[in-house]
């Protein structure tokens, strides 16, 4: 290390006065890369796992022994899931003293929802509309991970999906890029902090660069199929969101678009990446998606797949092995310029400058603070709170919830009800398994109620984790009887049904949404002895819950919720917490009516009825979703009256305000998200019914009124129009406030020249 600092001393005292306008940080960073080779600037663009736990298919053979070789030779720039001081000290010990630079490695893992403390997946997280718990959430998981000697997470995954058949919507934020965009800035500053040196914070990633979440028929890894104005109006807000946030990298995506794979396409990482939104961090493939181009049919060979991709703009290689074994021959060779290496390199040196690494590499290697920083009390109550707002209350007949809390017998049925892992979730980065509460030990902290708990069936048997497929029970029933004697016994009854944890997440596209195994079997047959239920979803998607919808009196929607899940879920069906959640993903009525969403076109031949014919419907469902985005009951209730706007005309220089009164007629305190919508009525392209472009949350009292102001400006009417630029078009809009996207009452108003 001495070496490294001396010589660059020297360097930079001879090349100071050369370049004196550049920035410390870019002379340090010039200086390192002129006594660089080929093959070590190939090596800063080499990621590897670490040598177990891997979250990908592994290259065969003594890969081990060739990769500390690479190590020792400054072959390697980055590791990932290398996980706990001492193993990253021992790693970077290896780089920093071993190699001739001593330039250090940057280590990263997919923190995506928590490190130790698990907080709700990010689908159920963002059904709370609470930036500010969004990013606080992400803040302790950086602590945390920090703290273990991790300084990059591989999130927030910011794709817009609108198909539930995809398992990785419990990675995102739903299907509006609005609010997906407003929740990358919280989770990436909840990442980064305000200064990147400072030792508790983590370079951020955005991804999938681009258009994942639209993979054909929700199959993962599959093509895409989209237009360039969803493209830019749909996929890229919330990319763009994250590097206004100032995210320091990127993530590119495996599937193709406009038939090329993600990982060659230039134009969106050179053109607008790096070039319109002038992005100067770095891009990291997904895991192998350079090699994976072979057979995309994109590139012949690897030496093609790694002339590509560095071409393209991807800059470091994730488990590839590719520009560490290519880069330097095709330099060599005249077919890629040094030139490339060198952009890539400085960003990658960028960023590791800026998380202080070249001062002390050392520094996230602190075992005191992972000793006292991991999984904390503290963290564990934000953890639960988060859990608390995410749950969505999607029905509540005749008032069943919330529960009594005296003198009542209540059974809790399904495996999931005492399960205290699935609903950790998918990538559950370093949690503990097996250590969430419960939804039985939830209930059974309330004393005054008599509770029982009877499996009923099992959803899956057998162990589950991240890479194989959960075993779902088709055929033993033999506990049902079990459970419809202590349903019929009981005054109450709650359900927890739904998918185990790893059912949903990378590689879990499902082509049938019900509730999985035979729990909707289960509940038919509980419904027959007692129809005081009250079933609980866990999930990480909308599941159909079109048969619950009519036949069960009330469903609560807890997705995974992490660590504290069955106090939270306890805590909401008690009453104690009134669910406030609202969905940010629509539920489809069935699984052949996907995608559906609520920002959709009109089309030429609108449908409001099944019984319209040749209008755009279907014979045997309504068009509308189940549950539509935006959706969520209260234990109270809200009514919205006295809805204004200031002015029937704006200027692209003026604003409109537009406001509306809610009330709490109800018993109970709750909160309230009021959303805004805007409908440009004519477009140079045909344009979506409604677009969120508002929200406030707010708490009222009973019988408490608020007058809740939006302001209307012409950057929320602004769209990437037929000139493909970003601009407002004059003409006529509606504006909606209301309760969620099913919003009918309207004002209007004109855009004017
Ligand atoms: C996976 C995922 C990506 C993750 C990466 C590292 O294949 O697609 O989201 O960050 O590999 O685990």
């Amino acid at each position: 290390m001495k070496k490294l600092i001396y010589s660059l001393f020297v360097l930079f005292f001879i090349t100071s006065c050369q370049n004196s306008n550049l920035t410390e940080k870019e002379k340090f960073i010039d200086n390192l890369i002129s006594q660089m080779t080929i093959a070590e600037k190939a090596g800063q663009m080499n990621q590897y796992n670490g040598f177990w736990d891997a979250t990908g298919p592994m290259p065969e053979g003594d890969y081990q022994k060739k990769r500390y070789n690479e190590l020792k030779n400054g072959q390697v720039g980055s590791m990932l899931n290398v996980i706990g001081v001492e193993e990253i000290r021992a790693l970077q010990k290896i780089a920093v003293e071993e190699t001739r630079l001593g330039i250090p490695l940057i280590f990263g893992h997919d923190v995506i929802h928590g490190y130790k403390t698990m907080f709700p997946i990010p689908l159920a997280e963002s059904s709370s509309w609470d930036l500010e718990l969004m990013q606080k959430s992400a803040r302790i998981a950086a602590t945390e991970a920090s703290a273990d000697g991790l300084n990059w997470t591989f999130a927030p995954m910011v794709d817009i999906s609108r198909d539930a058949r995809w398992g990785r919507v419990m990675e995102g934020a739903g299907e509006d890029p609005f609010l997906g965009s407003l929740i990358a800035k919280a989770r990436v500053r909840g990442f980064q902090g305000e200064d990147l040196s400072e030792v508790n914070t983590i370079v951020a990633c955005a991804k999938h660069f681009a258009g994942y979440g639209f993979s054909e028929a929700g199959r993962d890894y599959n093509t895409t199929d989209f237009n360039h104005y969803t493209l830019h109006n749909t996929i890229m807000p919330p990319f763009k969101a994250a590097v206004d946030a100032g995210v320091r990298t990127f993530m590119n995506s495996f599937n193709t678009l406009d038939e090329i794979p993600a990982t060659g396409h230039k134009h969106i990482q050179r053109d607008i990446l790096k070039g319109d939104w002038n992005f100067d961090g770095f891009i990291v493939s997904d895991w192998g998606s350079i090699d994976q181009m072979i057979p995309h049919g994109f590139a012949s060979n690897g030496e093609h797949a790694a002339e590509l991709a560095v071409i393209a703009g991807s800059d470091m290689d994730m488990e590839s092995s590719l520009y560490v074994s290519k880069l330097v021959g095709l330099v060599e060779s005249g077919k890629v310029n040094e030139e490339l290496l060198d952009d890539a390199v400085r960003r990658i040196l960028r960023v590791k400058y800026e998380l202080g690494l070249f001062d002390d590499p050392y520094k996230y290697c602190d075992q005191d603070r992972s000793d006292s920083e991991l999984g904390s009390e503290e963290n564990m109550m934000v953890a639960l709170d988060a859990a608390k707002k995410s749950i969505v209350l999607l029905k509540n007949d005749n008032g069943l919830l919330p529960l009594k809390k005296q003198n009542q017998k209540i059974a809790i049925i399904g495996q999931l009800a005492n399960d205290k892992n699935s609903t950790l979730g998918n990538w559950r980065s370093q949690v503990e398994y097996n250590s969430a509460v419960s939804v039985v030990e939830g209930m059974k902290k309330y004393k005054g109620n008599k509770t029982i708990y009877q499996k009923g069936v099992d959803l899956y048997y057998g162990e589950t984790n991240f890479h194989n497929r959960v075993k779902i029970n088709f055929k033993d029933k033999s506990d049902f009887g079990k459970a419809k004697l202590a349903a019929a016994t009981s005054d109450v009854v709650i359900m927890v049904l739904g998918e185990e944890g790893h059912q949903s997440g990378e590689g879990r596209s499902r082509t049938n949404i019900d509730l999985p195994g035979l729990q909707k079997e289960l509940l038919k047959e509980i419904k027959k002895v007692n129809k005081n239920i009250v079933l609980v979803v866990m999930s990480g998607r909308p599941l159909d819950l079109t048969w619950e919808d009519v036949n069960i009196p009330a469903i609560v929607q807890a997705w995974q919720l992490g660590s504290k899940s069955g106090d939270a879920i306890a805590q909401v069906l008690y009453g104690d917490y009134n669910p406030s959640g609202k969905l940010t993903m629509s539920f489809p009525r069935n699984v052949g009516q996907v995608p559906v969403y609520y920002n959709f076109k009109n089309t030429g031949r609108p449908s409001t009825s099944i019984e319209q014919v040749t209008n755009s419907g279907y014979a045997d469902v309504e068009n509308s979703p189940l549950y539509s985005f935006g959706y969520g009951l209260s234990y109270t209730e809200f009514k919205y009256s006295d809805f204004e706007i200031s002015s029937s005309t704006m200027t692209k220089d003026s604003k409109i305000n537009a406001s509306i009164r809610v009330t709490n007629t109800g018993n109970y305190k709750g909160e309230e998200v009021v959303q805004l919508y805007l409908r440009d009525i004519v477009g140079s392209i045909a344009r979506p019914m409604k677009e969120l472009k508002g929200f406030e949350k707010i708490e009222l009292n009973p019988g408490e009124s608020k007058i809740v102001n939006f302001e209307i400006e012409n950057s929320l009417l602004e769209f990437y129009s037929y000139n493909n630029v970003w601009e407002s078009e004059p003409g006529k809009f509606h504006v909606f406030i209301g309760t969620d996207s099913n919003v009918r009452d309207h004002k209007e108003f004109y855009l004017t020249n």
